[in-house]
């Protein structure tokens, strides 16, 4: 990938004041994550259900007169706002980061980047027209232990091969019963982020298949099994379902990764383990930097950027690979074909009227 331009840094020393959209489940989690850092300050809850802000807000002590309205524009001004955290729905992503932008706003989103490819390059495109950073909160890259496999990866020598199998049951209900993609759409983009940053490698083509047991309680596709060629030549297998009952793996999926000189496995949930067959090992494991744990670490990773001008990770540029990954493998899936990455992304910046990349 090449590199993603610079974005405006909010200088000062007093908190950031920071706007959050949209209150519903994830939105209350935000809230507790924003009144836990000191380095940032509430400026205003907007949702378009005025009632949904205020319930949340309940819960915050000391938050009476914090603004709340629906009109982010109006809100962000009584605010004095001077970031959005967006975490509304998937299909707001597209008009509350562009409004957001417009007003001269940086923003950290909520996974997905949007709710489709296409609408993914209209922001990418925007971020970059304003010159303002857009943030994707991937909140499973900020877990301990993966920061510790990623440690032991750089032991094994060359990388060849990751694999990764994500077997649960989980019994929803709502929207992802319905859903054409619900196992890939909804939950690979994690893993497969999470793939992307212990590798270090980029995504180049995927063959992927994707089914619905008999016995599934999904209508779409719940299982399917994809197998990645990423930059270098790696090749990252995933083969997961949401339907499978018994002997469950983690959330985080169980991981073998296999190198020059030795191989590392993860359950998921506990710490890694490594095994250097042969070879002089690569330098140990350092004190991994993790930011902070789940959306605490996305925070600090946004603020720190704004502070400091540092790219950060799920910067939109990098994060859209990860999207990409989940809409090459769709793609594989209907056309029982190796699908390209560029490809597709090519076909969703032709979409949105995005004018090709001079190379
Ligand atoms: N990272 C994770 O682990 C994780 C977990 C759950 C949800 N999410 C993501 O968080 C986001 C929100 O999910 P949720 O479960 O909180 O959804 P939700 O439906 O519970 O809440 C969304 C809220 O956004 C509001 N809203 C919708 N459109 C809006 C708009 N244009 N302007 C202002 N408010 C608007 C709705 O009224 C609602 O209150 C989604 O992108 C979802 O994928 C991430």
């Amino acid at each position: 990938m090449t590199a993603p331009p610079p974005f405006a840094t909010v200088p000062g020393d007093e908190p950031l004041r920071v706007l959050l959209v949209g209150a519903g489940g994830m939105g209350r989690a935000w809230l507790r994550t924003i009144a836990a850092d000191a380095r940032v300050a509430l400026a205003g809850v907007v949702d378009l259900d005025p009632a949904a802000a205020r319930r949340a807000l309940a819960e915050e002590p000391g938050t009476d007169a914090v603004p709340v309205g629906t009109s982010l524009g109006e809100v962000a001004a009584r605010g004095g706002a001077q970031a959005v955290i967006d975490v509304t729905v998937p299909a707001a992503h597209l008009p509350v980061t562009l409004e957001a932008l417009d007003l001269g706003l940086p923003v950290l989103g909520e996974k997905p980047l949007a709710a489709d490819l296409a609408q993914a390059t209209v922001l990418v495109k925007a971020a970059e027209d304003s010159g303002l950073l857009f943030m994707v909160s991937q909140n499973r890259r900020y877990d301990r232990r993966l920061w510790a496999l990623k440690a032991q990866a750089a032991r094994l020598g060359e990388l060849g091969v990751l694999t990764q199998e994500f077997f649960r049951a989980p019994r929803f209900g709502g929207f992802r019963d319905a859903m054409d993609h619900p196992l890939i759409l909804d939950m690979a983009v994690h893993n497969f982020d999470a793939a992307r940053f212990v590798l270090d490698r980029d995504p180049v083509a995927v063959y992927c298949d994707e089914y619905n047991p008999p016995w599934s309680w999904y209508r779409g596709d719940a299982s399917a099994t994809a197998v990645f060629e990423m930059t270098g030549g790696v090749r990252f297998v995933y083969t997961g379902s949401w339907c499978a009952d018994g002997l469950e793996t983690s959330w985080n999926s169980r991981w073998r990764l296999g190198g020059a000189r030795g191989s590392a496995i993860w359950d998921g949930e506990g710490e890694p383990e490594v095994e250097i067959a042969h070879g002089p090992a690569g330098p140990g494991p350092v004190a991994p930097p993790l930011p902070g744990a789940g959306t605490a670490g996305s925070l600090t990773e946004f603020v720190t950027a704004l502070r400091t001008g540092r790219m950060p990770m799920g910067e939109c540029h990098d994060n859209l690979l990860s999207l990409a990954m989940v809409y090459a493998a769709i793609a594989s899936s209907a056309t029982r074909a190796r699908v390209q990455v560029a490809d597709v992304l090519r076909a969703a910046r032709a979409e949105a009227g995005i004018p090709a990349e001079v190379p």
